[in-house]
């Protein structure tokens, strides 16, 4: 961190002299150079931000802009000295309790939740789970913003497949997911006899919505599946599975009674396969212990399987109204850069403890005046206000969102555009003194030996230094890239960009796979049927189907011999080596003589040579060497038997993978097999 901040400052100070020896980034940059504002790298330029792109104005004699301030000038430097004592005091906060005190105060609180209500009521995601009516669903938060109208931009990774929604944007004009005026008024808080919560068990579970009363009856059952499905996954990609698992169960006793493999059948493609086999577990326990209804306590739902606190507080709080936050990334991203909070999403401090007692503020914000129905109306149910956040957190306040988008409900309240213009302000100011005193500040965080100094919890160890040091570099990047953007909209940009800090990355495991492919025909019938086993019940991809195949490499043991302690933390890419094909053929053999009879298993198998397929997985990556022959002597097509290590074997058509539902790996395979 250090030396990135000695790199711009070198490159800085190599071209521009400073006036005195500054220990840490000291920009005095001359603000004349003259760039377009689309070499900016930011690349999240909001319709705000290229309306203030333009060239900056000079005058005639401009040999300096920022001298001779104008009112407006004034102005902007009374916000400016707000926001420097706001950044002195976030540098030296050494306490959790900074972050809500100083800006989440029942006020600051309720105008956040008022405002994240009528924007959510007016421009959030219509889905099918929401009790929104179909045919088409656009759940799409790929598309948002990056519009025509450039709300937001794309700096965000793409994701691919089912890859959870963290909001990064391609550039859909937000209008064209955002699909009109919410229905919902008020949620149904449920108070509900036994008899209503009964007959809810059994209704099915696409949401009635009453337009008379203008009120949405959600189905907690459907709710649990959405959020389910919805982790590790984005809200596109999981409305077609909703809707034909909702067809297929529509009540969690539908659900209790469905085989496994139906289960399995109707969650394929969608990924981490444990949800799947724990929703049917806890809907099981759902018909066993609460009469099929779906319990309404957070205490309660978290004793069903698969339900941890995330999804109970969401289930609590949207399908009837308990007044509970609900805390994932993308609201961690959105508290971080609310409250200035310099960590990661993935902090257990952040989702798993103080995190909550943040988002708890304003689920539970209220006018500290009398209210009327109206106010009443305007603060949202719980489930508005936590969906708002989430949704926020997916779209405006993504990672790639830019701070001062002004269609951003919370764009007045982030203290991260705040820090950010202070720092940019600083560092281009010609008050020595300040800056002085700021960087004192700051090395004191970065490099104070007080180890009985407290500090605060919910920052990053040197948290706030840190990130002072990180929106600085970005700061001195952005602008010797783009200097006809305003000091103060690249500052407060990059104050976004910082906060929150990026997770450390870990490296993923490697496992080198050889697969065997074994194709027969049955006399009578023209499909095709392919050897198939069952994976062991535990770990990962537990009880799926797949072709027999063995581990010939992983990195975990090549960590271990090599003797490294610290590898989850190593981001280096691991090596994956190439296997020798005739070692892969014989760990097959064996494998497969535990399948087949022996001459039928050691059967000459063709290798795939081209190249291996690689499968990746959230913490794993199988690079995977194929080989493939077909039989035609006339064997017993068994459609499936035990094998002696408890694991099962079948030989499937496609219409049976269909049915017991297979793996995208496993389609990858036999995708590239049937070309062969
Ligand atoms: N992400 C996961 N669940 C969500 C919900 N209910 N609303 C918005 N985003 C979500």
């Amino acid at each position: 961190m250090r030396i990135v901040s000695f790199v711009h400052f070198a490159a800085l100070t190599a071209r521009h002299p400073i006036s005195h020896s500054h220990k840490f980034l000291t920009i005095r940059r001359p603000l004349q150079r003259q760039f377009s504002y689309n070499s900016l790298p930011l690349q999240m330029a909001s319709s705000s931000v290229k309306a203030e792109a333009e060239p900056r104005k000079r005058s005639s004699n401009s040999n300096n802009t920022s001298n001779s301030p104008s009112r407006a000038d004034k102005k902007q430097k009374s916000g400016a000295s707000s926001d420097i004592e706001l950044l002195q005091s976030w540098i030296k906060h050494d306490n959790h309790t900074y972050h809500v005190e100083t800006f989440l105060t029942a006020s600051q609180a309720y105008q956040i939740r008022t405002r994240l209500v009528s924007w959510y009521r007016a421009n959030r995601r219509q889905l099918p789970w929401r009790g929104d009516p179909g045919p088409s669903y656009d759940g799409s938060t790929v598309g948002y913003a990056a519009s025509a109208s450039s709300t937001a931009s794309s700096k965000g990774k793409k994701k691919k497949g089912g890859k959870k929604d963290d909001g990064s944007n391609d550039g859909k004009d937000i209008r064209s997911f955002f699909g009109g005026a919410s229905k919902v008024k008020r949620q149904k808080t449920t108070n509900e006899s036994e008899e209503e919560k009964k007959e809810e068990s059994e209704t099915p579970s696409s949401m009635e919505v009453k337009e008379e009363s203008n009120t949405v009856e959600f189905s907690a059952y459907g709710v649990w599946v959405s959020e389910i499905m919805l982790q590790q996954t984005r809200v596109e990609a999981v409305i077609k599975y909703w809707i034909k698992w909702m067809d297929s169960f529509p009540t969690v006793h539908s659900l209790a009674n469905a085989t496994p493999e139906e289960v399995n059948a109707h969650w394929a493609g969608l990924g981490f396969y444990r949800r799947a086999r724990l929703l049917h577990a806890g809907a099981k326990r759902v018909v066993d212990e609460y009469g099929g209804i779906v319990p309404n306590t957070v205490d309660e739902l978290m004793k069903v399987e698969g339900i941890g606190r995330y999804t109970a507080s969401a289930i609590a709080s949207i399908a009837y109204g308990v007044e509970v936050p609900v805390v994932d990334g993308n609201v961690c991203r959105v508290l971080s850069r609310l409250t200035g909070i310099a960590n990661h999403i993935k902090a257990p401090v952040m989702k798993d403890d103080l995190g909550w007692e943040l988002a708890e503020k304003i689920v539970k914000a209220r006018s500290s005046s009398a209210s009327t129905k109206a106010d009443d109306d305007n603060l949202g149910t719980p489930g508005e206000v936590n969906q708002a956040l989430m949704e926020l957190g997916a779209t405006y306040c993504s990672p790639a969102g830019s701070g001062i988008d002004a269609n951003d409900p919370l764009v007045e309240f982030y203290v991260s555009t705040r820090l950010g213009r202070a720092i940019g302000h600083v560092a281009n100011s010609k008050d020595g003194a300040t800056r002085d005193h700021i960087e004192d500040l700051v090395a004191k965080g970065a490099f104070g030996t007080d180890k009985n100094k407290s500090r605060c919890r919910l920052c990053e160890l040197n948290g706030a230094s840190n990130a002072f040091y990180s929106i600085s570099d970005r700061i001195a990047a952005d602008l010797s890239t783009s200097p006809n953007v305003k000091l103060e909209t690249v500052s407060a940009i990059a104050g976004h960009a910082c906060l929150p800090i990026p997770p450390p990355k870990k490296a993923k495991r490697e496992e080198v796979l050889a697969v065997a492919v074994i194709s027969s025909r049955v006399a009578d019938d023209d499909q095709l049927r392919w050897l198939m086993v069952k994976r062991p019940s535990e770990g990962l991809l537990a009880g799926q189907w797949e072709f027999p195949n063995v581990e010939v490499w992983t990195s975990a043991k090549a960590d271990v011999k090599k003797g490294k302690k610290d590898k989850a933390k190593s981001k280096a890419a691991i090596e994956v080596p190439i296997i020798d094909p005739t070692k892969r053929s014989k760990a097959l053999d064996s494998f497969i003589s535990g399948i087949l009879d022996e001459p039928i298993a050691k059967k000459k198998r063709k290798q795939i040579k081209d190249a291996p397929i690689t499968h990746i997985f959230s913490h794993v990556c199988h690079t995977m060497w194929i080989e493939f022959n077909h039989l035609d002597e006339d064997i017993a097509l068994n459609k499936r038997w035990k094998l002696e290590n408890g694991r099962e074997a079948g030989w499937m058509s496609e219409d049976d993978m269909k049915d017991v539902g297979i793996t995208s790996g496993v389609h990858k395979i036999l995708a590239k097999v049937k070309i062969m």
